[in-house]
């Protein structure tokens, strides 16, 4: 298949906003207007809880999954992550609800599994130590996802390595609003963990 073809089907697959289409056809609610008003997993949980927000990260990690693996059940030769981050962009900037979609965290994720499983697994380890840590999911991410980065140096794929990097400063940045509330002491907490809310 034409790599054009495989980049376009790859942005559609991540523009799919699964948490605001769980929250209005399943709960009657648009999770943009509630929480930190972002349409990611985060905010699913925050505001429809623990089944939605699963369902919304499986899906979300899915997307950035599948759109990997095309090229390489189609036997192309181009390195999968080239499609893989068109899913990221499409779960970004989502077709569907006028390009304002996530942070990206959870849909990279899902290229990460699809190349380099082992690598996504001490990212998610370190990711929940942060939680537990901290409980606040936003500084989880960002740190995470930097330490994924200089990680991703120990793997023998350098196009991944750079690609990480890229996509890691994209999410820092989609992150800024987050940031802004750390530095006020106004980011929301989850109800457990170490400096939890409850
Ligand atoms: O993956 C997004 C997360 O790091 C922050 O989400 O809803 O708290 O802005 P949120």
């Amino acid at each position: 298949m034409n790599i054009l073809v495989l980049m376009i089907i790859a942005y559609l697959l991540g523009s799919i906003p699964s948490g605001v289409w769980i929250g209005k056809l399943l709960y009657h609610k648009d999770i943009r207007e509630y929480g930190s008003g972002n349409t990611g997993a985060t905010n699913t949980f925050r505001i429809l809880g623990a089944k939605a927000g699963t369902l919304a990260l499986i899906i979300d990690v899915m997307k950035g999954t599948l759109a990997t693996y095309l090229p390489i059940w189609l036997g192309s030769d181009i390195h999968p992550i080239f499609i893989g981050i068109f899913a990221i962009l499409g779960h970004v900037f989502p077709l569907y609800i006028k390009f304002k979609g996530g942070k990206a965290v959870a849909t990279s994720a899902g290229v990460a599994l699809a190349l380099h499983p082992i690598f996504l697994l001490i990212f998610v380890g370190v990711f929940l130590i942060l939680l537990f840590t901290t409980s606040i999911v936003s500084i989880s991410s960002i740190l995470a996802v930097f330490f994924a980065a200089i990680g991703s140096f120990f793997i023998n794929d350098p196009i991944f390595s750079t690609i990480i990097w890229i996509v890691a400063l994209l999410i820092i940045y989609l992150h800024r609003e987050n940031i802004n509330r750390l530095r006020d002491g106004t980011e929301s907490k989850v109800p457990f963990g170490l400096r939890s809310s409850k």
